[in-house]
């Protein structure tokens, strides 16, 4: 899309401008990803600090094969596909069980899945891939047919994005999508020492806060606003009570920014855009959003130091 193309009515218009207007000034983490930030998040997943990607991908690479044995998967339908690193390990899993496999990314960037699903076509012969595109925080707009038992794969700790209410939300679509037979593998990142956690959001070689601040670049070229990005620093800080990471962007003086169609928004010195929220979860924790959304926590395989962990869950409808 182009500044052109944002009419005054447009979801993305009408987004920004509901939460630029809060007391608390947010955007929505799902705007940092065009071309570059999914760049500078790939980039991320490398740092020494950003121990969530690494970890979790050991996890899978020696989970997954009894994991799959056991559940027998023959349909991978994964939640907000993102780098295909670790999906080839569940999938490398399902192909060695000798039964044909399915796998369902479903994403909101359609360039992503078309470039994904071309990649994984000729890296990983066999598997039929049926990119599904859509907001997972709206709907999943699953196909109708889908060899089964399929495994719904939520990675990367991206449930820990979403307020409490809206990862039940999330669970519950989930869950309705389930048949007997059918499971969810979630990975989540968990709470530990503050300044791991604080480390990870606030690397020493500043990716983190280019990876930020690529949201101002989104607005301006998506929207026309006219931020200057050095006007705003990184800041990413825990909140032990609400058990999560959050990142803001910090206006270092008073501004003016102005958004077509939105018009002008003020900025104090010190006035901040929260940016993302990563909330950081315990075992209780993701036990409580499973039942809240209908859904047993069947497996919890975890790992210490660093911390993090591989929810199974399956659907508690046809156990009563
Ligand atoms: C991929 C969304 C889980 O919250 O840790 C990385 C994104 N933000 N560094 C996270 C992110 C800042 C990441 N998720």
């Amino acid at each position: 899309m182009t500044a052109a193309a944002a009419r005054p009515q447009s979801p993305l218009l009408e987004e920004v401008r509901d939460g630029l207007s809060r007391p608390q000034k947010e955007l929505s983490p799902t705007l940092f990803y065009d071309r570059r930030g999914s760049e500078l998040f790939e980039a991320i997943t490398r740092l020494p600090e950003y121990y969530l990607t690494r970890t979790e991908r050991a996890m899978l690479a020696t989970r997954m094969p009894s994991v799959i044995a056991r559940l027998a998967p023959r349909t991978l339908v994964e939640l907000g596909a993102g780098s295909a690193a670790k999906t080839r390990l569940v999938l490398d899993a399902m192909r060695a069980t000798g039964e044909p496999a399915t796998y369902v990314p479903v994403d909101v960037s359609a360039e992503f899945l078309r470039e994904t699903a071309a990649a994984l076509g000729t890296e990983l012969p066999g598997v039929r891939v049926v990119p599904v595109v859509a907001d997972i925080s709206v709907g999943l707009g699953l196909p109708r047919a889908m060899p089964r038992p399929v495994l719904f794969a939520f990675l990367g700790s991206t449930i820990g994005n979403f307020e409490e209410d809206a990862a039940i939300a999330l669970l519950r679509r989930v869950r309705a999508a389930m048949c007997p037979g059918d499971h969810f593998l979630l990975g989540v990142d968990l709470q530990k020492d503050v300044r791991v956690i604080e480390a990870a959001y606030n690397d020493a070689a500043g990716v983190t806060a280019e990876f930020n601040r690529n949201v101002l670049r989104v607005l301006k070229r998506e929207l026309g606003a006219d931020f200057d990005e050095r006007d705003f620093a990184h800041r990413a800080t825990y909140n032990p009570m609400a058990h999560r990471i959050e990142m803001h962007l910090i206006a270092r003086r008073a501004l003016d920014v102005h958004i077509p169609h939105i018009g002008t928004l003020p900025f104090r010195t010190g006035e901040s855009i929260r940016t993302e929220i990563s909330c950081k979860y315990d075992r209780a924790r993701v036990q409580r959003i499973f039942s809240e959304a209908g859904l047993r926590l069947d497996e919890w395989i975890a790992n210490d130091d660093p911390a993090y962990a591989l929810a199974i869950g399956s659907s508690d409808a046809w156990r009563r």
